[in-house]
């Protein structure tokens, strides 16, 4: 018999940890399949359906053979009509050849860090922060340096704490504005602060900006790029369709920036990828170019859903949840419920307190750990009004069996 083959995965993998709260999906998923009515509000992308009229595209490119390999970066109908909407919403001037397009957000994020980041360049991430910043930084060999933004601040990052964090490593700063998990958006005084500090440290910024438009009572996500000139040579912004158009399936993101980091990136995905895929390409296009007809009534929903689950979450005692300034995700306050038993078992931290939501209230929602953040939870209110209100119900219900 011969022995088996032992494989010897690469160094860098060393870092990267399976998310922790893959076990908890897991269970979810489990429960699901064995007909438990779980309500879910673990997930990170908007319940619409694509709107019609951004599929028919697709249906089009298809039926008219737009099926081949496409120019790596993205064709130029869909970098034009991305050009337009960064004049048309943000004031900026870029050209088609400022602009690369990848397989959603998260690949062109990747590729900006593999552009980037040398082993043990420091990357100054802002937390809370989503939980796949940091496994990209690692498994590119850089170092992130988390910066807490705290809750009596509004999560917005405070410019001192900023500084304070800086060292001659410092390369990079992500910024995320309106941010995940906690909806912050950084206001104009901050980001103004913000970007005398990156101007002063020679810092990179990889501003993050695909929640841009789901923003609320009069919150304004103002891009760093847009104050100035030299701020706009030291930005890359990513962004994407999967938030705003509800197309998160079809993989489109995008990145503009300095010319050598977009052309950097291309030339990364040129030996990856190659380009997003052709139909989706289209459709993005078109999305982009119709601007936000399609949003408008999206953001009409979010808006009356974050108004509701706030205020049904703060009914609870022991949860404080602060009312999000943008993105469709609450981060409730649970410090109040740790500690507390079930059934004679403690509650001792935020996984558990996940797990017991789960097998008592029937609900998912993500432990703030991960995020950077084990006193507060993720629930994303990207679902019907109905299914949210049952959601608080439940989470309420459980509670009251506290000890
Ligand atoms: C902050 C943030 N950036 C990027 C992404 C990735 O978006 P995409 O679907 O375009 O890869 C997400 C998705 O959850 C996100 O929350």
């Amino acid at each position: 018999m011969t022995t088996p083959h032992k494989f010897v995965l690469a160094n860098r993998l060393s870092r990267l940890k399976p998310s922790p709260t893959l076990q908890l999906a897991a269970r979810s998923r489990e429960m699901k399949e064995q007909g438990i009515d779980i309500l879910d509000f673990s997930g990170g992308e908007p319940d619409f359906r694509t709107p019609d009229d951004i599929s028919e595209v697709a249906i089009q490119a298809i039926r008219d053979g737009f099926t081949k390999y496409t120019a790596v970066g993205g064709i130029l109908e869909l970098k034009n009509a991305i050009v337009n909407k960064f004049q048309r919403d943000q004031n900026l001037s870029y050209t088609s050849k400022d602009i690369v397009v990848s397989c959603g957000a998260k690949h062109s994020l990747f590729q900006i860090f593999q552009a980037l980041v040398n082993p043990g360049d420091h990357v100054l991430l802002p937390t809370p922060a989503w939980v796949s910043y940091p496994d990209q930084i690692f498994l590119n060999g850089g170092e992130p340096i988390f910066i807490p933004c705290r809750e009596a601040d509004g999560f917005r990052l405070n410019p001192d704490a900023l500084e304070a964090a800086i060292t001659p490593r410092s390369k990079i700063l992500i910024l995320n504005s309106p941010n995940n998990p906690t909806g912050a958006v950084i206001g104009k005084k901050e980001i103004e602060r913000i970007g005398e500090i990156v101007l002063k440290h020679g810092l990179t910024v990889i501003s993050d900006e695909i929640y841009e438009k789901i923003a609320f009572d009069g919150h304004q996500p103002i891009s760093i790029a847009s104050l100035d000139k030299e701020l706009k040579d030291s930005t890359i912004i990513v962004n994407g369709v999967s938030k705003t158009y509800s197309m998160t399936g079809w993989r489109i993101g995008y990145a503009a920036g300095p010319r050598e980091i977009i052309t950097a990136v291309d030339n990364i995905q040129s030996q990856t990828t190659s380009n997003p895929t052709s139909i989706s390409q289209k459709a993005a296009a078109y999305a982009i170019a119709s601007g936000d007809k399609d949003f408008r009534p999206m953001l009409e929903a979010y808006t009356q859903r974050r108004f509701r689950i706030v205020s049904m979450l703060n009914e609870v005692p022991g949860i404080s949840c602060p009312m999000p300034d943008g993105a469709f995700y609450v981060f409730p306050n649970i410090s109040g419920l740790l500690g507390r038993s079930y059934r004679g078992h403690p509650l001792l931290n935020v996984f558990e307190l996940a797990e017991f939501f789960l097998d008592v209230a029937r609900v998912t929602l993500v432990p703030g750990a991960p995020f950077g953040n084990d006193h507060h939870m993720r629930m994303s209110f990207a679902a019907s009004l109905n299914v949210l209100e049952t959601g608080a119900h439940r989470i309420k219900e459980a509670v009251s069996r506290l000890d």
